[in-house]
């Protein structure tokens, strides 16, 4: 099911699967590190189905770089390295659980070549995200992260606005607060936001 230039706020109301499941899981963690800033979600990983059907929906091909704004245990920049027709030229992720990190770094980005996926260990809020060269952001967060994370998204969308490059954004489960999707698509019962630079937001 695709929806074109979808109001994307109406369609938060409809929780499915992958939301359903992060905001129990982030209720679950009531009282733990994953509620107390700086995290703004847990680490719940989406299927590998769903981070193939983002990349897909974000049409992601060989000249793009692609990012994962808290990028858990990396499967959606895995997926984009070795799941696609025309793989990304590297893949980019940051999250700030040193535990998943130090998993990330033993064991995932050792199975690509150097400089193929980088991990950069931070909380998001604090890294300038033209400095990932990212053309492509999935990303897989709560609404109220995804409302704090507006004026960084709208300055890298304006940055990118000259590019030759279009920048576009995929989230997965909820869509950003206020911002109208140009585009929504429902797979496995889970609802995927896209949105690109065609309209420039404030
Ligand atoms: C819902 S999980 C998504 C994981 C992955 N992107 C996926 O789709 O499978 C959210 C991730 O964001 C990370 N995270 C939460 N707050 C963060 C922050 N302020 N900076 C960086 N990562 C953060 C969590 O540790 C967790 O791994």
């Amino acid at each position: 099911m695709i929806i074109d230039n979808a109001n994307a706020n109406s369609l938060d109301s409809q929780l499915e699967d992958g939301a359903t499941f992060l905001l129990a899981r982030s209720s679950l963690n009531s009282g733990t590190e994953y509620l107390t800033m700086p995290f703004i979600a847990p680490f719940v990983p989406c299927s590998v189905e769903i981070a193939d059907a983002a990349l897909n929906f974000a049409k992601v091909d060989a000249w793009d770089v692609v990012g994962d704004l808290g990028c858990g245990d990396g499967r959606v920049l895995v997926q984009a390295l070795t799941g696609l027709l025309r793989p990304p030229q590297r893949a980019v992720g940051i999250e700030l659980d040193p535990r998943l990190v130090e998993h990330l770094r033993q064991n995932v980005v050792t199975r690509f070549e150097k400089g193929k996926l980088a991990i950069i260990e931070s909380d998001m809020f604090k890294v300038d995200l033209e400095e990932l060269g990212a053309s492509v952001l999935v990303l897989y967060l709560l609404p109220d992260g995804l409302e704090k994370l507006k004026p960084q998204l709208t300055a890298w969308f304006k940055n990118g606005a000259e590019s030759s490059l279009r920048r576009r954004i995929v989230t997965i489960a909820f869509s950003i607060p206020g911002w109208n999707c140009d585009r929504a698509v429902q797979v496995s019962r889970q609802w995927l936001f896209y949105y690109d630079v065609r309209e420039i937001r404030e």
